[in-house]
Formats: C-alpha cells, structure tokens, sequence
C-alpha cells in the first residue's frame, strides 16, 4: 500500500511538470516588481482586496503564480486547494518564516506563533479553556459594553463606532484573559496603566504588521519607541503572571485591590491566566500564550463589529429585522441559548464574515515538495507541483465573493441567503482543519451579545454624509478605513 501511495504521489508529481499552473503576466518577468509595487500602493490607501480578485478574474484561473523578487509565489482562491493546505496536507505546510521572525520578538513561542510539536502542545494546553462554559460567561461583557454605551452621544451626533470597537474587544479580552481588564473604556486613574499597555500593544501589533508584510529590512531600522512598548508590554503582562503564579501556589495572593477594581471577587469567575498557572508551565510560556491570544482575539471582534455596524448604517432594511428580532427580548439581558436561537442576528453575522472576512487572506509554506490537487493544466483540474519553501498566498476574500460558488448576487449583502446554503471549503472566515480558530465561539458570543446590546439601547443608525466607498484597512486583520462613523438615536 505504502508502494502504492509512493508511486501514485510521484506520478502527480511529474504530471505537474507537464501541467504547470498560470503565471502572472509580468511586466517585470525578472523580478516581479510590477506587483510588488502595485500592491504596496494599494496596501497603503484601500483597494488591495479587490485588486487580487480581479487578477483572478483576467486571468480565468483560482490558481496561479507570481514572483516576488526571485521567489515564485503561489496564489490561489480554490476551495480544493485551501481544504488541502489546510487540512487533508496538513503537516505539509507550515505558517511562513517571515510571519513568525515578525512575531517572534513580542509575541513568543506561543500557539499562533509555532508549528509542529510546539504548536500541538500549545493547542493541547489552551483547549480547555476554550470550552462552552468558559466562552458563554456573558458577565465579562455585560460592564464593559454599558461602558461603551456611555460613550456613544444621547444627541444623535457623530461616533467613531470603531474605536470603540477596539477599545471594548480590548477590555473584554484582558478581562478574560488575565483576570484583571485594562479598562480602556472608563476613564480615570485606575486604568492609567492599562490604557498605557493598550498603547503599547496597538503600537507594537502595527510594526509588527509591517514587518509580516515587508520582511526583516523594517526589523533592521531602530526603532525605540518600539522596543520600549515591547518591554512594556512584557512587564504588564509578567505582572499578572506572577500573580496568577503565586496564587496557583499559595492560594492567596492575589491582592485585594484586584477584586475591588474589578468589582467582584475575580477568583471566584474563570481567569484563562490562573487555569494556565495551574498547568505548571512556566512564566514565559504563559506570558507568550497570553499575549498569543490576546493577538488573535482582540483586533479580529473588533473588526467584525466594526463592519457590522458600516453595514447596518447603510441598510435600513438589515437594522429593521435585526431590531425587530432583538426586541423580542425587550431590555432584558440574553442569554446564551438566547442568542444562538436568534436566526437573523446569526445570518447577519455570518454575510458580514463572507463579504468582509478578518483574516481576509493568509498565507502558508511548504515543509517538503509536495502538490495542491488542482489549478495545473489548460483547465486548472490538474494537480500542481510546490516545492518545499515556496510560500502560498490562499485568498479567502477572494473565495467568498465567487459567483460560481455563491450566485450571480455573490457581491450582494444578504442575511437571507443563509436560509438555504450551508457551504463548507468555500466559506472560511475561521479557518479550518487542525489550526481552526479556537476562539470561534467566544468571538461570535462578543459579537452578538455586543449586537443585542446596542439594539436595545438604540433605535435608528445614520451614516456620516458624504462619506466614499468602503475600503478596507489592513494591519494583521482587516478593519474599516476612516473609521465607522456613525450617528445613534437612542431608544
Ligand atoms: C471575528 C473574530 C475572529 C476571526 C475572524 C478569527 C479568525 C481566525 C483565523 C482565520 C485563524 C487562523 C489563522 C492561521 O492559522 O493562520 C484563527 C486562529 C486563532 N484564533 Fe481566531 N478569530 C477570531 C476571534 C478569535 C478570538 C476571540 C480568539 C480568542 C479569544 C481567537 C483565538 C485564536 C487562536 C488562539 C488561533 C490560533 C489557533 C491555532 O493556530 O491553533 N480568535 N482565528
């Protein structure tokens, strides 16, 4: 069987020399400069997303090759092939040596960070607290959200929405995580520090976000106001840990103070840190699997609310229903089985992570010669070859918006159509096979519970005037340019 499975894999791999997939009609056939330059433009001022789905289009292939300077990329927006990288090849393909140098210096060794055996010991590790009960709490949101509602002007006038955004998924997620919120919401002396790790961290995940992009040159520059933020960081972070350490311990330690200024007894609720203190790993790997978390948490709710609320402000007919179904609750606070029943809100958000996916493309390189199982040939159905380091850009953005996939008003925002799809490799907002989001559910839970909220606490939503078309801006996630801004009347 092994000597057939041997054989079988060699055939595809010669057919792939006979059957080589498109390549990117270069003006710069040498270096591939035409596209760097093109996307770097873009990346800078908004259109980028829609750019690679119309190369896509001209060239009439969903898999293709470019080159980056010397190195010939793999692009591809096929279900077929992503459902490989991502599941059925799985230990094929590993996150990409310039994402991980990018994250390294502030993020660690930590389960967004690491491949292989680490990253199964980190998944292994961060499992249990992504489980229902620890998700479902509903309390961790409920104070931080009336802080945001007491930002939003009674009197109907203009609102970053998205700020807010950020700054709520910011006070949720450290509360979560480290027992202890940082508060950027409320105003004042206690959460001085905190708002100075939100600085910090905004900071940081930006050059961060640069280098992933542009590589190891940006590393290169000093910057100290970027190494400071990293030690800041770090500091805040270990504060916490040591806490949570010596309370794994002592049982005791964790200060008075802590509980007043969260306003309960925080140990009585479930604190990721302290779960992950009682493992017995050490202080470093908690730190890195923190700050790895609060990563991957943080900027991604953030930016699906925001581009919930730059649709709902622009579609009167979505706010109707999703205000109606709301209602049905009148101003009481849902819960968790509550908010799964309520089929539009899960439509809506479910449109919004299609049309405007977070992660709206990722990238992957492969660990040995392998191949994807189509994109070669006139009619891209024949396997393809990739060697082992070639990186391979995988498009969701690009996936979601298909017509072939999804209809002829594929670039329509319609709740409705979840009625009757239930698509599988063609919708991946949260990723899929071994590395499939693990905070999937709490992100979906935030958003909600936010979404309920701030319906029932306001009854119509205005866009700003003259404001252009929506574009997008991306970091490491995907957010709305400009901001959200909109005007709120309250109920
Ligand atoms: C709308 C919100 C979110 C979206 C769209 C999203 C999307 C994703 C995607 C696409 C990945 C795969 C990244 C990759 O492998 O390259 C991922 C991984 C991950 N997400 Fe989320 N995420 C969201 C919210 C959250 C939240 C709230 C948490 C935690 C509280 C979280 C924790 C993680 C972690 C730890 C990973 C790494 C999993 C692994 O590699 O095994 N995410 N997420």
């Amino acid at each position: 069987m092994a000597l057939l499975d041997a054989v079988a894999h060699h055939t595809l791999v010669l057919a792939c020399f006979i059957t080589p997939c498109k390549t990117y009609p270069h003006k710069d056939p040498i270096l591939g400069l035409d596209l760097f330059i093109e996307n770097f433009r873009l990346l800078n001022k908004g259109g980028f997303l829609d750019k690679l789905s119309e190369r896509y289009y001209r060239q009439n292939a969903w898999t293709y090759t470019q080159l980056l300077f010397r190195e010939k990329v793999i692009n591809t927006a096929d279900p077929e092939n992503i459902k490989a990288i991502l599941a059925t090849q799985f230990t094929d393909f590993q996150h990409s040596p310039r994402r991980k140098a990018a994250f390294y210096p502030t993020f660690g060794h930590g389960i967004f960070t690491t491949d292989g055996a680490e990253w199964e010991f980190s998944r292994a590790l961060l499992r249990p607290s992504f489980v229902r009960s620890q998700v479902g709490d509903l309390d961790i949101f409920e104070a931080h959200i009336s802080h945001l509602i007491n930002k939003i002007p009674r009197d109907g006038s203009i609102v970053d929405i998205q700020q807010l955004f950020f700054a709520l998924t910011m006070d949720t997620a450290t509360q979560f995580l480290f027992g202890q919120s940082a508060n950027v919401l409320v105003e004042g002396e206690p959460s001085a520090r905190g708002e100075k790790f939100a600085e910090a961290y905004d900071y940081v995940t930006e050059i961060v976000g640069i280098q992933a992009k542009l590589g190891q040159i940006v590393a290169k520059i000093p910057n100290k106001r970027y190494t400071d933020s990293i030690k800041y960081i770090h500091e805040y972070v270990e504060m916490y840990v040591q806490k949570a350490v010596d309370f794994a311990k002592f049982g005791h330690s964790r200060s008075v103070h802590d509980a007043e200024a969260n306003g309960r007894e925080s140990h009585e609720k479930y604190v990721f840190l302290e779960e992950l203190a009682k493992t017995g790993v050490d202080k470093k790997k908690i730190r890195d699997e923190l700050l790895n978390v609060l990563f991957a948490g943080r900027d991604t709710t953030a930016g699906l609310l925001s581009f919930t609320f730059y649709i709902l402000a622009r579609r009167p007919d979505v706010f109707e229903k999703l205000r109606a179904e709301v209602m049905t609750l009148g101003s009481e606070r849902p819960d968790f089985a509550q908010i799964k029943n309520m089929k539009y809100l899960q439509y809506t958000l479910k449109e919004v992570n299609r049309l405007y996916p977070i992660v709206p493309f990722n990238a992957r390189a492969a660990v040995r010669d392998t191949t994807l199982p189509v994109g070669g040939g006139s009619d891209g159905k024949s396997p393809i070859l990739v060697k082992a380091g070639q990186a391979i850009n995988y498009q969701i953005y690009t996936m979601h918006r298909r017509k072939d996939l999804y209809g002829e008003d594929a670039l329509e925002f319609k709740p409705e159509r979840w009625e009757h799809i239930r698509p599988t490799w063609q919708y991946l907002p949260f990723n899929a096979g071994p590395r499939i989001c693990i905070g999937q559910q709490f992100a979906l839970t935030e958003a909600s519970y936010t979404i309920i909220r701030l319906l029932q606490a306001f009854k119509s939503i205005r866009p700003r005037e003259g404001e252009g078309p929506l574009t997008e801006l991306l970091a490491l996630t995907s957010s709305v340019r400009g901001g959200v801004n909109i005007g709120l009347t309250p109920a």
